[in-house]
């Protein structure tokens, strides 16, 4: 019955789905705030339509926050549907093959920014509760809260969880913005990583120079922001920041066994992303080095002269955006210090250095023995006939930590993308497959939930 109603209405989902890819809502960028807000409404009259009552756009400082909610009975859990309808900056534009906001359908993928982080998931769950609201009453109570601020950091969203912690009172927060490893082998996201992301800029003399009549006599503040950058990694890709590693929980010799069980194959992850050989801290496999360990990366760096042919410049400046990938129990905010101290004292004399941070955001592990997690789990059996396997996944959503700090509540990340469906980058797409399993996966979870 439920196959058959998504069967039956699929052209519908699909077409909903791609007015909403239509609607640039870009959260990064102010040209775009008009269309965010566009998206929230959007959002907000579709779950009207799918049956949810007390559909509300709340406004924040920065971009609004829909909430909406479907109260069956007052003995039934609640669960807290989380998601984000805003994407990230479509750029480098001429790497699309087709434009990132026109969304087309190929090789059953839907292609366009924010396919599937995190539009086509959240729709998923509007079209969940549409499905479940044509069989009778619903097994639980469901609240959505879905909001425009997850790519800059949910800022905005971590007040007004504190702050309305009465309306959003729940069992359990169900997610759907990680990934499964494939279609043949789904699994349930049990941990995310954190993230400090900080911004390094490094002054030497105090104006652009000739780099002829002055080089070999002055730092040149790029050369020694890469020698600075450099040292922050040893040999052994260690992170050399002092201290960086003394709140790294060390995974038991069984732990690292069950993680490495998951099915990887090497030679195809290599294949996907172009790349002859992998790299990575020492002693550790690849799902390791993704799920549990700490990682820094330059995200981008600038300086001197990038136009087009030749300038002879020695620049004034330099500057860099360095991320850290967190894991238990490390914390965003005391890495933010060491960095920032660390980054102070390896700065030679010849040259100033100022360092900023962007958003941060803690890691976070999830229970894989909650009735919810057996609830999702239940859920992949029926509608995938495969038990699914918890992983560790390597990016970051801040807010399920602030979750289980503010509301003491534990998350389920029931995820469908795919690492190749390029979230982020150029062609960003969204199996068909996968967005329709997942409105089946999400109705079975409920009704596997309403009986735990
Ligand atoms: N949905 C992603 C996070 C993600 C992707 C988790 C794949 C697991 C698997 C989310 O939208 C995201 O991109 N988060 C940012 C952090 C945020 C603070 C900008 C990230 O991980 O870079
Ligand atoms: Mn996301
Ligand atoms: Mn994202």
């Amino acid at each position: 019955m439920v196959k058959q109603y998504i069967v039956d209405n699929k052209d519908r989902f699909l077409s909903e789905l791609f007015d909403l890819l239509r609607i640039p809502s870009v959260s990064a960028d102010s040209r775009y705030k008009a269309d965010v807000r566009e998206a929230a409404e959007y959002i907000a009259d579709k779950l009207k339509h799918a049956g949810a009552e007390t559909v509300k756009v709340y406004e924040t400082e920065g971009h609004p926050i829909v909430y909406g909610e479907k109260i069956t009975g007052e003995s039934l859990p609640t669960v807290l549907v989380y998601g984000h309808y805003d994407v990230q900056p479509p750029d480098p534009l001429d790497l699309w093959d087709s434009p990132p906001f026109e969304p087309v359908i190929k090789d059953e993928k839907i292609y366009a920014r924010g396919a599937c982080d995190d539009k086509g998931q959240v729709y998923m769950h509007i079209k969940a509760l549409e499905v479940m609201m044509k069989q009778g009453p619903l097994p639980c109570n469901v609240k959505f809260m879905i909001e425009g601020e997850e790519e800059v950091g949910s800022d905005n969203l971590g007040k007004f969880v504190t702050a309305n912690k009465e309306l959003l009172k729940a069992e359990v927060i169900l997610i759907s913005d990680t990934s499964i490893i494939s279609l043949d082998h789904p699994s349930i996201t049990v941990g995310l990583r954190g993230l400090s992301y900080m911004e390094v800029e490094v002054t030497g003399p105090n104006r652009d120079l000739h780099s002829g009549v002055y080089g070999g006599a002055v730092a040149n503040p790029i050369n020694t922001l890469c020698d600075m950058i450099h040292s922050l990694m040893d040999e052994h890709g260690r992170i050399t920041i002092p201290g960086f590693y003394d709140k790294v929980v060390a995974l038991s010799a069984e732990e690292r066994e069950a993680l490495n069980k998951a099915p990887f194959n090497l030679d195809e992850y290599k294949k996907d992303i172009g790349i002859n050989e992998i790299k990575g801290e020492k002693g550790y496999t690849t799902l390791e080095r993704t799920g549990v360990r700490p990682t820094l990366d330059v995200n981008g760096i600038w300086g001197g002269y990038t136009g087009e042919g030749a300038k002879t410049v020695l620049p004034s400046k330099a500057s860099a955006k360095i991320s850290m990938r967190l894991v238990p129990d490390q914390s965003s905010h005391e890495i933010t210090e060491l960095f920032t101290k660390h980054i102070k004292a390896i700065a030679p004399p010849y040259v100033k250095v100022r360092v900023m941070a962007h958003h941060g955001g803690e890691p976070a592990v999830t229970p894989t023995d909650s009735p919810a997690y057996k609830a999702a789990s239940s859920a992949f059996e029926e509608v995938w006939g495969k038990t699914p396997i918890p992983s560790r996944d390597g990016g970051s959503i801040p807010i399920v930590a602030l979750f289980k700090k503010e509301l003491g509540l534990n998350s389920v990340l029931m995820g469908f993308g795919l690492d190749s469906d390029a979230i982020h980058s150029p062609n960003e797409h969204y199996g068909i497959k996968n967005f329709l399993l997942g409105i089946e996966t999400i109705v079975s979870f409920y009704k596997h939930y309403s009986k735990k």
